[in-house]
């Protein structure tokens, strides 16, 4: 199936970074018009003989549904929340959103790989809403491609809407990211810099929920006080969310590796509210997802970083630094996943820098037992997927290959007693 129809583009991220700020003067048409005379080969969409066919396809849209009428009770709504996510098939093992790396190829290749649902890198509500260009550059989506959450960050409920409405037909969710920690959400007044305001969160919610087709997700972390965390997703849930994905750390905690996530807040959380909740932090394999999921009583798990190294986690698969005893080479190495992703870049085609962060993130141990082909490979300044697949067959001949491993048995225990799909398994 073709990816949904895509336009040749521009914008420099690095720059474009800059521009995702919901409340700057720049119009987007002027911050594009201004982005184009960077020439980095980078931000070019990757194209291929099967790329050149998928542009010009379209996905198929259904006639929009009239809206459903407005829950009559609280009741309802959780009803509704629970009905929509068992519809769903209730997806355990999530693709976290991740800017310039959740993109349709790698989506793709980790639900082969056993994913059941995932959701889009981070949108800009306000770009997204006013830029073509833009739209059909950041959000390419294809049938396969579901359960779909898309991401956007907002702090406009109209601009969010409009935004929202125009992927609506695509997708399973709407998330709203009040999660993001980085200081381009500060300037730009959104993410987890919203946990300050929470009238905006509120309305952002409500206003989304009662106009939108598909059901509201949110994407929170934790505050420092466990009250705080939680009157804050009950607000969410009472303001119409039909789902809550919780990350584990509190917004000063950004270093992943540095803090751990918080079971016991993401615990709290589900006991609190009525909604579907899933579980975000410390998930690098499937014995953490089994963990999680007994500790926190969460309905799913998200795992964001450990996913970019080994997109077959969930399927069982564990890297050199997991490796449990009695696990074994699994013959499945980082390299076929990196050959993998790159034949659904063809299929699926992207903008070159996201395909140069997952080839780093899949290689890097190959890179260090090689380093000069890394060397190459950064000073390469135009890719293509021949040079590409020509680098992996010459890391393969150099040899030091870097295996994925697992334990069968206790892959398939787990498959069988979670219920949780593994279908590399
Ligand atoms: C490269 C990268 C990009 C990310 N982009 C987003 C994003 O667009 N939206 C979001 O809500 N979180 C984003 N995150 C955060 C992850 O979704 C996740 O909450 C966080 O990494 C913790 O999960 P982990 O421990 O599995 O990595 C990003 C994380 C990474 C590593």
């Amino acid at each position: 199936m073709p990816a949904r129809r895509l336009v040749p583009l521009l914008p420099n991220p690095r720059l474009l970074l800059r521009s995702l700020n919901p409340s700057s003067a720049m119009s987007p048409a002027a911050a594009a018009a201004q982005l184009t005379t960077a020439a980095d080969p980078d931000e070019d969409i990757c194209s291929s003989p099967a790329a050149t066919a998928a542009a010009s396809s379209e996905l198929e849209v259904a006639p929009p549904a009239p809206l459903p009428p407005p829950p009559a009770s609280a009741e309802e709504r959780v009803e509704r929340a629970w009905a929509h996510w068992r519809r769903l098939g209730a997806p355990r093992l999530v693709v976290a959103p991740m800017v310039d790396n959740s993109e349709l190829p790698f989506r793709m290749l980790c639900r082969r790989y056993g994913a059941g649902a995932a959701y889009t890198p981070m949108l800009h509500s306000r770009i997204f809403s006013e830029n073509e260009k833009h739209r059909d550059m950041e959000f390419t989506t294809c049938k396969e491609d579901r359960p779909l959450f898309v991401q956007f960050c907002a702090n406009d409920p109209d601009i969010l809407l409009q935004a929202a409405k125009m992927v609506e037909a695509h997708c399973d969710y709407v998330d709203i990211n009040f999660g993001c920690p980085q200081r381009i959400a500060r300037r730009g007044y959104y993410g987890a810099f919203l946990m300050e305001n929470l009238p905006l969160v509120k309305s952002l919610v409500q206003n989304l929920s009662k106009n939108l087709r598909v059901p509201v997700a949110c994407k929170i972390r934790i505050f420092p006080r466990l009250e705080d965390t939680l009157a804050y997703a009950k607000m969410i849930e009472e303001a119409g969310a039909s789902l809550v994905a919780v990350h584990g750390r509190t917004r000063d905690e950004k270093d992943g590796k540095k803090f751990r996530a918080d079971w016991d807040a993401i615990k709290a959380v589900k006991d609190a509210l009525r909604i579907p909740v899933l579980a975000n932090g410390n998930i690098r394999h499937m014995e953490d997802v089994k963990s999680c999921l007994e500790h926190t009583g969460a309905d799913g798990v998200l795992s964001a970083e450990p996913l970019l190294e080994n997109p077959a986690l969930f399927a069982g698969f564990r890297t050199k630094e997991w490796k449990a005893d009695g696990d074994e080479d699994s013959g499945l190495d980082q390299a076929d996943l990196a050959i993998e992703y790159l034949k659904l870049c063809e299929q699926y085609p992207v903008p070159w820098r996201m395909i140069r962060s997952h080839v780093h993130k899949m290689l890097g141990d190959w890179f260090r037992v090689h380093p000069q082909v890394r060397e190459e490979f950064n000073a390469l300044n135009k890719l293509t997927f021949e040079w590409l697949h020509d680098m992996v067959r010459r890391l393969k001949e150099l040899g030091g290959g870097v295996p994925l491993y697992r334990d069968n048995s206790s892959t398939s225990q787990h498959t069988a007693s979670n219920g949780l799909v593994a279908t590399g398994a």
